[in-house]
């Protein structure tokens, strides 16, 4: 027995994790619990464990492949020493932030649907905190598609939706992109609205972000009220997890299985999460009827 303990965090998902020191080698039993507990839970929460950046690294890289950040809105890494790491914060440091995301709302999401191997997951330190607001919620699209009435699901059996690569969670347009006024012809990869997890083959639901989203193949009118109605849906509060944060608290989440979003916070205040990604395999379709798949949008 390795040792640890998980506890569940709220019926719909996420899970503590306790009796394990991430400073410290992980036993390859130790690392199978942990990755079964991912699996099962889709965030798990390790409290009261400071890492430094190299040791961000070095745990990140047992869970896979680091994938290094997306494009931020300011065109270079955060952290010149350590580019594999992004920095989500407001504080600015001589008029230019140091991180990502600012201090507004950030929307629900997923991260990076709009390249075409999304991350399996991230991981989030939180090393500076504001007293009040700032928190961040995750929703279960496993429990989401389970739960979707049999209309809608049979609405986006085999189809595929434009994941817009336009702007970020918190609004603001990544570099080199343009102002985006039809979603048909948003730029960044198609994925299939209902997905097979890449561990678990369990179904979910693959939304990725709602503005300029598209369901290829469909009127833009029609495919805006599907959408909205699949939104609703997956971003339901008991399908949620309110993570408040304390300092030094490492999130790891799956983001092939759920959907994330962040309340604003005091602009006077500060936060300073650093931040890594781990690399994704391919998306793979999940269908009721097999054929469907090739009947539908996303053949050729
Ligand atoms: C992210 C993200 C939310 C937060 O890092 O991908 O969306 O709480 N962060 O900072
Ligand atoms: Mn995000």
């Amino acid at each position: 027995m390795s040792g640890i303990k998980v506890t569940s965090l709220s019926p719909a998902l996420g899970a503590e994790v306790s009796g394990v020191d991430l400073h410290q080698p992980l036993s390859p039993e130790t690392m199978a619990e942990l990755k079964a507990a991912w699996n099962k839970h889709f965030v798990l929460r390790f409290r009261g464990q400071r890492l430094s950046d190299p040791q961000l690294l070095e745990v990140t890289r047992k869970f896979g492949e680091l994938d290094p950040p997306g494009p931020n809105p300011y065109g270079k890494p955060f952290l010149a020493d350590f580019p594999e790491i992004n920095v989500i914060s407001n504080v600015k440091e001589g008029g230019a932030p140091i991180g990502n995301l600012g201090d507004g709302e950030a929307v629900w999401h997923c991260d990076m649907t709009y390249i075409d191997n999304p991350p399996r997951g991230a991981f989030l330190h939180a090393l500076e905190i504001p007293p009040a607001g700032g928190d961040t919620f995750w929703s279960n699209m496993h429990l989401a598609y389970e739960t979707l009435p049999e209309d809608l699901k049979q609405a986006i059996d085999g189809k595929g939706a434009i994941h817009d690569s336009t702007y970020n969670s918190a609004g603001m347009m990544r570099k080199g992109m343009k102002e985006i006024t039809d979603p048909r012809e948003a730029p960044g990869a198609q994925h299939p609205l209902v997905i097979r997890h890449p561990d678990t083959g369990r179904a979910a639901l693959f939304l990725g972000r709602r503005r300029n989203s598209y369901i290829v193949g469909m009127g833009l009118s029609e495919s805006n009220e599907l959408l909205d109605a699949l939104w609703e849906h997956a971003t339901q509060p008991h399908l949620s997890f309110r993570q408040v944060w304390k300092l030094n608290d490492l999130i790891l989440w799956d983001n092939r299985s759920t959907l994330h979003r962040r309340d604003s916070f005091d602009p006077t205040s500060r936060r300073v999460m650093h931040r890594t990604q781990i690399k994704g395999p391919a998306v793979t379709p999940f269908t009721i009827t097999p054929d469907a798949i090739n009947a539908g949008a996303l053949a050729a």
